[in-house]
This record gives C-alpha cells, sequence and structure tokens, in this order.
C-alpha cells in the first residue's frame, strides 16, 4: 500500500457520505480543528470520541483505522471538488484552491514521496496537446506526470495543418479512442478544451486557451506567492502590461480574488479588456499609482500573437512607461516581489538586470513549482474519477 498517498479512511467516509467536516464535526460535538487533528495524524481520538465516531459511521471506521505507519496527508476531497476537468479558475472555491496547494507541498519535499508516488500511475498515460507554443509548460507537465510514474505522450501538431471545427474534434475522438487518462491541451482560441471535454471520456487540463484561462498557471503563482508571503489572503498584487491578450491574468484575478487578496490591473488604456473589474480588480494606466503599496508585482509579456494591429506605439516607448525596473518597483512596497509567467521579453515589459535579480525576482521559482501544482492537479483528477 502506498501510504502518504491516500486520503486516511474517515476523510474518505466522510466525502463519500458528501458531507462537510463541519457537519461531521458537529455530529461528534468537536471542532472541526479537533477533526482534521484526527484526519492528519496516527494518532486514535480519546475513547468517548472514538465511540461517537463508530456510532457517527455505523461501525464503518474503526479503532484499527488510526492506527498506520507514516502520515497520511490533510487534504479534503470534496464530492464538488471540481470533478472531471480542470478547466477554468472559475469554478474552483477557497477550499478546492487551498487543497490543491497544500497537496503540492507535499510533491515539492522529498524525494521519497515522489518514489512512493510513482508506483501509483504506472498504468496511466497522460497526452500532451498543444496547438501553441511552449516550452515551459509542456515541459512541467511531462515532468510532473512522469514524476508520478506515468506514461506521457508529446503529440507532434503543426500548427499549419489544424483546422477548427470537424478536424479538431477528430484528433480529439482519436486519442480518446486510445483511452488516455489525462489530455492536457493548449489551444489559441478561448473554450478549446470545454468544448474537447465534452467530447472526450478522460480527464482534460486546460493548459492555456487563447486569452480565457491558463488554471494551472494561476494556482503555481499562488503557491510561489503563499509560500514566500506565508499567505495570500490580504496581500495586495499588481498584474502589469498586456492585459488584453492575457489568460494568465484572468486566471489569477479570478484565483486572488477568491482567496481574498486585493488586485490591481496597470495597462495603457489599449491593452485594458473591457469589463475586467467585473472580476473584482481596481484598474489603473499609470504604475506609479497601481504599483502603490503592492506585495507581488506581476509582469506580463506582450502577446503579439494575440493582437490585430498596434496597440503600442513602440516598444522603447512602452518600456518607458510600462516596462519593470528597479525604479517602477520602487513604488510598490519596500519588499515586493516579482513575478513574470514566461516567457520574459527582456527590456520590453521587464529590466534585464531586475529579470535575474534573485532577491526580487521569483520567475524560476515560479517554474520550479509548476511541477508540483501539475503533479498534484493529476493526482486530484486521477483519484476524482476512481471515485
Ligand atoms: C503564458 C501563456 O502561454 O499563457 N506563459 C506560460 O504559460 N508560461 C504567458 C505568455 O505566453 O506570455
Amino acid at each position: 500500500k502506498v501510504l502518504g498517498l491516500r486520503m486516511h479512511p474517515l476523510n474518505e467516509w466522510i466525502t463519500n457520505q458528501v458531507l462537510t467536516r463541519k457537519e461531521f464535526a458537529d455530529k461528534l460535538d468537536i471542532s472541526v480543528a479537533t477533526l482534521s487533528r484526527y484526519l492528519s495524524r496516527d494518532r486514535v481520538p480519546k475513547p468517548e470520541i472514538m465511540r461517537k465516531i463508530i456510532e457517527a459511521t455505523g461501525g464503518a471506521i474503526t479503532p484499527e483505522n488510526f492506527y498506520f505507519i507514516g502520515n497520511y496527508k490533510d487534504v479534503q476531497f470534496k464530492k464538488s471538488f471540481f470533478g472531471t476537468h480542470l478547466l477554468s479558475i472559475e469554478v474552483l472555491n477557497a477550499n478546492e484552491i487551498t487543497s490543491i496547494l497544500d497537496r503540492s507541498e507535499y510533491f515539492i519535499k522529498p524525494y521519497e514521496n515522489l518514489l512512493n508516488s510513482q508506483k501509483n500511475y504506472k498504468n496511466r498515460t497522460l497526452i500532451n496537446l498543444f496547438f501553441e507554443d511552449s516550452t515551459r509548460t509542456k515541459t512541467s507537465f511531462e515532468l510532473a506526470a512522469k514524476r508520478l510514474g506515468m506514461n506521457v505522450i508529446n503529440m507532434q501538431i503543426e500548427t499549419s495543418s489544424i483546422r477548427k471545427g470537424e478536424s479538431l474534434i477528430d484528433t480529439a475522438m482519436t486519442l480518446n479512442a486510445m483511452h488516455p487518462d489525462i489530455l492536457v491541451i493548449r489551444h489559441s482560441l478561448s473554450g478549446v478544451p470545454h468544448l474537447l471535454a465534452d467530447k472526450v471520456r478522460c480527464a482534460v487540463i486546460n493548459a492555456g486557451d487563447g486569452q480565457h484561462e491558463h488554471p494551472t498557471q494561476a494556482l503555481l503563482d499562488a503557491l510561489v506567492i503563499r509560500r514566500r508571503k506565508g499567505k495570500i489572503k490580504g496581500l495586495k498584487v499588481a498584474i502589469c502590461g498586456d492585459i488584453a491578450h492575457s489568460r494568465v491574468a484572468r486566471s489569477n484575478i479570478k484565483l486572488l480574488t477568491t482567496m481574498g487578496a486585493k488586485v490591481n490591473v496597470i495597462a495603457p488604456k489599449t491593452l485594458m479588456p473591457n469589463g475586467i473589474e467585473n472580476l473584482g480588480a481596481r484598474i489603473y494606466n499609470d504604475m506609479k499609482k497601481g504599483l502603490e503599496n503592492t506585495d507581488i508585482v506581476m509582469i506580463l509579456r506582450l502577446q503579439h500573437e494575440r493582437m490585430h494591429g498596434s496597440y503600442i506605439p513602440s516598444p522603447r516607448e512602452y518600456f518607458r512607461f510600462y516596462g519593470l525596473d528597479i525604479i517602477k518597483l520602487g513604488y510598490a512596497k519596500r519588499d515586493a516581489l516579482v513575478m513574470h509567467p514566461g516567457p520574459i521579453n527582456r527590456g520590453i515589459e521587464i529590466d534585464s538586470q531586475l529579470a535575474d535579480d534573485i532577491d526580487r525576482t521569483l520567475i524560476l521559482e515560479q517554474v520550479e513549482l509548476g511541477v508540483a501544482i501539475r503533479m498534484s492537479v493529476i493526482e486530484h483528477l486521477i483519484s476524482n474519477t476512481e471515485n
């Protein structure tokens, strides 16, 4: 048995009953915190509590279920959890986001954890289906799956041969016929992963669709922030640059506001999409005002491949007003940290020296933790399909 990867049996029982922890704790007359302690430690509850647990579960859970070697990870799986696919951040609540982040912490740490987990997924397959260029995201998914012991197939797709509609669905149906467990899809059109998710029988992960969403990027950014700042709630985060064409911005705004952070978006008017304030962000066209008092500054690339026409007068002028350098970073808090999803364009949206300043920028840490986040997401999806 692979320990440390399974849910605590009581946790599993609670989940299967579609109960919340609170509801179950109330039945036992104990606090949620106490219940959570029982679910994460190898310790049998006090006799009077144990008796109540046996009674409440109709004998399904006995003291034996509390003895084991190793630790069950205290992860709350819920029936309402994002289900079979991860297509957007929109559908996740704060608990679900926290559970993905918590589980990734486990994958950052000791190597033996990874060795244990490899046994679990030997016969599982992940297919990377990237219709757009990508270095880090594709590699990250590949590495994550391989660290979990899965087989990985990278589809070689010539962008030019891809047509919309039928042929796209045909591709998906062909892959589906090979029974993969997970299909990771990136496409330049918003909504493609959703469309294909309806057609295939495996779990679909959206690895970036047009300018809509890029959920695993926002999750890994959240993990980096939480580890560096100790929390997400109450922080002030500025997202600067090409907001209009950015799926990273949309996923991040949704995630950060759900987790209780304040988000400022900063861009010239031409790169600020209409209605972005409806996602809960505050709009600024000026770096000085927008960066004031921020804890995290996220910089975005000018996404020329999604632009039709000219949105900025020149790269030099853009850098002058919106490129982040050490002077503009001075408008933020003294200990503000800089993030960028990559790929970076030095001297356009970020000063080259600042990009390399490991005391201020977290760019490579984002890449590093991305693998752990994707392992966590893959594991969540596979255990959801098992249930
Ligand atoms: C982003 C993307 O592709 O959406 N990059 C990434 O996933 N690391 C952002 C970008 O391309 O600028």
